[in-house]
C-alpha cells in the first residue's frame, strides 16, 4: 500500500509531536484532536520547531514551510480519515477510551487503512477488539519527545496481518525512525523494563538506603542513563507511573508494586512537573 496521507487522532504532547514527524516526512497530515485549543497549540509548537529548524539550516526556509504547509487541523474526525492510508490514534491511556475511538475509526476511516495506536502498553487485542477488521489494527509506541526519539516499538495484536506489520515497519523507516518489534503482552518491552527499575528505585529511597537525589544521579553517572528514574517520573506524571505500575503489578507480581510514599504523592495531587511538586519541588507549575 502507498502512503501519502496519515490522520492523527489526538494532539497533545505525543499527538502532535508524530504529526510533526509525519509532515517533516513529507507526508500529508490531518491532525485532529476535541479541544481546538490543543490543536492551536499544536500548531504553534509545530511552527516554532520547524522555524528553529530552519535558522539551524537542518531545512531550508522553504522545506519548513512546506512540511508546515502538509499539517492541517481539524476537530471533525471524518474530514481527518477522509484519503488517509494511515491512523495513528494518541489519545489518553484509558482503555474505555481508545475502544472507543478505535469503534468510531471502524466506521470512518477508508477500508484499508491502517489503524496504530500508541498507547504505552494497553493490550493491542483489546483495543483491536472493538473494531470488526482486528488484522488492520496495530500498535506503534513512540517515545517523547517523538522529534527526537529514534524508536518506535511496534506492538503485534494477535489478529494483526503480516501486511499490516510490514507496511507499519516500511512507514516507521520512511519517517526516518528505528523499529523493534513486540508480541502483545503487557508493558511490551519498554515500558516492561523501565517500570521495574523505577520500582526497584522506589524501593531503594523507601528502606532508606539512598535519597531520591543520589539514586537519580547513580543512574545518569553510572549507567549514562540520560535522567534519573524520578526525574522521569516527574516528567511523565507520577500518577500515569503510579497507575501503570499497579496494572503490570496485577499483570505480573509484586516485583511492579508502587511505594506507599508513591501513593501519597498522588493522593495530594503531587503529580510531578505538570502540579510543580512530585519527588521533586519545581517551586510551583
Ligand atoms: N506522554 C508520554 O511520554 C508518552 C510516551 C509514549 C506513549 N504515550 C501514549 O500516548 C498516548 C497519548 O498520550 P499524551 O501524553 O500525548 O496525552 P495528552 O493528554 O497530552 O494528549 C491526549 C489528547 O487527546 C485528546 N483527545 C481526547 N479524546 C479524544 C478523541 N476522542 N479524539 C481526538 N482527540 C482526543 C485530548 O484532548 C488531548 O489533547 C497515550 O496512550 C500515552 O500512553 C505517551
Amino acid at each position: 500500500m502507498n502512503i501519502s496521507k496519515v490522520a492523527v487522532i489526538g494532539a497533545g504532547l505525543m499527538g502532535s509531536g508524530i504529526a510533526l514527524v509525519a509532515a517533516m516526512s513529507g507526508f500529508e497530515v490531518a491532525l485532529r484532536d476535541v479541544d481546538q485549543s490543543v490543536l492551536d497549540k499544536a500548531m504553534a509548537m509545530a511552527k516554532k520547531a520547524l522555524d528553529r529548524a530552519a535558522e539551524k539550516g537542518k531545512l531550508s526556509t522553504e522545506q519548513a514551510e512546506a512540511a508546515l504547509g502538509r499539517l492541517t487541523p481539524c476537530t471533525d474526525l471524518k474530514e481527518a480519515l477522509a484519503g488517509a492510508q494511515y491512523v495513528i490514534e494518541a489519545v489518553p491511556e484509558r482503555l474505555e477510551l481508545k475502544k472507543q475511538v478505535f469503534a468510531e475509526l471502524d466506521r470512518l476511516a477508508e477500508p484499508e487503512a491502517i489503524l496504530a495506536t500508541n498507547t504505552s502498553e494497553l493490550s493491542i487485542a483489546s483495543i483491536a477488539a472493538a473494531t470488526s477488521t482486528p488484522e488492520r489494527v496495530i500498535g506503534t509506541h513512540w517515545f517523547f519527545p517523538p522529534q527526537i526519539m529514534k524508536l518506535i516499538e511496534v506492538v503485534k495484536g494477535g489478529q494483526t496481518s503480516p501486511a499490516t506489520l510490514e507496511t507499519t515497519l516500511r512507514f516507521c523507516t520512511d519517517l526516518g525512525k528505528e523499529t523493534v518489534v513486540c508480541a502483545d503482552a503487557q508493558g511490551f518491552i519498554t515500558s516492561r523494563a523501565i517500570s521495574v527499575l523505577i520500582a526497584e528505585c522506589l524501593r531503594i529511597h523507601q528502606e532508606g538506603i539512598a535519597s531520591i537525589e543520589d539514586i537519580d544521579k547513580a543512574m545518569r553517572l553510572g549507567f549514562n542513563h540520560p535522567i534519573g528514574p524520578f526525574q522521569l517520573v516527574d516528567m511523565s506524571g507520577v500518577d500515569v507511573v503510579f497507575h501503570a505500575l499497579e496494572g503490570l503489578s496485577q499483570e505480573y507480581g509484586e516485583r511492579f508494586n508502587p511505594t506507599q510514599e508513591m501513593a501519597k504523592l498522588v493522593e495530594g495531587k503531587n503529580l510531578g512537573r505538570k502540579t510543580g511538586k512530585g519527588f521533586y519541588d519545581y517551586g510551583g507549575k
